[in-house]
């Protein structure tokens, strides 16, 4: 099936420098919104062991995990440091007036 756009927020639902989770169909996705208006989705599910990025730290373009503090490259999903070892899946995000959509698989 064809991959699809789906509609998982309004802008102002994230603060900037803030991040929030959604879920699309089996996909628990974190939504980030980084200075600058920029909007950017990955996993939300840490890769290393069961935590939602969501509760971690935004800062400098990477998430912080809650748990064991591996941080990911939020634009890339790269693992950057232990514990983690694999890299996040990212979606690709796009912005239609106010509202927030994000490519899932189909
Ligand atoms: S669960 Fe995220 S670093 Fe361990």
């Amino acid at each position: 099936m064809a991959d699809s756009w789906v509609t998982v927020a309004q802008a102002a639902d994230i603060a900037e420098g803030g991040v929030k989770a959604v879920r699309v169909g089996d996909h628990e996705i974190a939504l980030y919104h980084l200075p600058g208006g920029e909007f950017r989705a990955t996993d939300n599910i840490c890769s290393h062991e069961y935590a939602q990025l969501s509760d971690g730290w935004l800062e400098n373009g990477e998430i912080e995990c809650p748990l064991h503090a591996a941080r990911f490259d939020i634009r890339s999903g790269k693992a950057l440091c232990a514990p983690a070892e694999k890299d996040l899946t990212v979606f690709e995000v796009k912005r239609e007036g106010d509202a927030l959509l994000v490519r899932v698989p189909g």
